[in-house]
C-alpha cells in the first residue's frame, strides 16, 4: 500500500530535519530521537512549561508559544526556551491586614514598567503590559480579571528589561483580593459539609460498586 504521509523540513534545536507533517514541536523533537523530558508537562497547553521560541518560515519575527501545541510547519525555525529565572516574593499573607497595600513592598519593580509592551508575548494572549499598568495604577480588579488564563509559563518575566515577573505579580494581587472579598457562602457551605464528613455513606456506596453499577449511575447522573 502507498505511504500517503507528508513530510516537511523543519529547523529544530538547529538541526534541519525532515518530519512527518501534523506534529507538534514537542512531538517533532521526540520524532527525532531527541529525550527532551525538561520542559514537558501536560501535553495539553495548561501547565506553561514548553515554552518555545521560534520563527515561521519567511518571517523575520521571532514569536513565542508551547511547544506541546505549535504545530511545526514547512520552515519552522523553533527552540525550545530555558527555565528562565524570575523572583517570586516570599510572603504570609494571612498575616496580612490589607495585602493589596503592600503589594510595591513585596514588587517594588511593578513600579519601574515602563509600559515597554515586550511582555506582550503571551501565549494565553494576555495583554500583560496592559495588565502591568492596571497593577501599577492600583485598579486591582481590573488586572485580575484579565489575568485569569495565566498558565505561570514565565514568557512575559523572560522579556521584562526591568526584571519584572508579571505572572507572580499578578498572583498576588489574585490571591490578595480574593482576602479582600467575603468568603463565598456556597464554598463556606460546601467546605462545612465535606468537613463533617456529609458525603461519606454516598462515597462508600460508590466504592463498592461494580463498574456496570458505575455506568449506570453515571447514565442516570447525566439525564439529570
Ligand atoms: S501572563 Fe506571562 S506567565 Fe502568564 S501565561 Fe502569559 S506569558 Fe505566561
Ligand atoms: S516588559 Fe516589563 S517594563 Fe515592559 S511593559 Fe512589561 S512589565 Fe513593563
Ligand atoms: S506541556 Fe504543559 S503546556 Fe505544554
Amino acid at each position: 500500500m502507498k505511504n500517503s504521509t507528508k513530510f516537511i523540513i523543519v529547523e529544530l534545536e538547529g538541526r534541519k530535519i525532515r518530519i512527518p507533517q501534523g506534529l507538534t514541536v514537542i512531538e517533532a523533537l521526540w520524532d527525532t530521537g531527541y529525550d527532551v523530558k525538561r520542559g514537558i508537562g501536560c501535553l495539553s497547553g495548561l501547565c506553561g512549561a514548553c515554552t518555545v521560541a521560534f520563527i515561521e518560515k519567511g518571517s523575520t519575527k521571532v514569536k513565542f508559544g508551547l511547544g506541546c501545541q505549535k504545530v511545526a510547519e514547512e520552515g519552522l525555525n523553533v527552540i525550545m526556551m530555558p527555565c528562565f529565572p524570575s523572583r517570586a516574593a516570599r510572603y504570609a499573607m494571612e498575616a496580612m491586614a490589607h495585602p493589596l497595600e503592600e503589594l510595591g513592598a513585596h514588587y517594588p519593580e511593578l513600579y519601574t514598567c515602563n509600559d515597554c509592551g515586550a511582555c506582550n508575548v503571551c501565549p494565553e494572549w494576555i495583554n500583560v503590559a496592559g495588565v502591568m499598568k492596571f497593577a501599577k495604577d492600583g485598579d486591582y480588579e481590573a488586572a485580575a480579571s484579565r489575568v485569569t488564563d495565566c498558565i505561570m509559563c514565565g514568557l512575559c518575566a523572560s522579556r521584562c528589561p526591568r526584571s519584572i515577573a508579571p505572572q507572580y505579580v499578578a498572583l498576588y494581587i489574585q490571591r490578595a483580593l480574593a482576602r479582600e472579598r467575603p468568603f463565598p457562602p456556597n464554598l463556606a457551605k460546601r467546605l462545612a459539609q465535606v468537613e463533617s464528613l456529609a458525603y461519606e455513606t454516598e462515597w462508600s456506596r460508590i466504592a463498592a460498586m461494580g463498574d456496570d453499577e458505575l455506568k449506570a449511575l453515571c447514565a442516570a447522573m447525566e439525564g439529570l
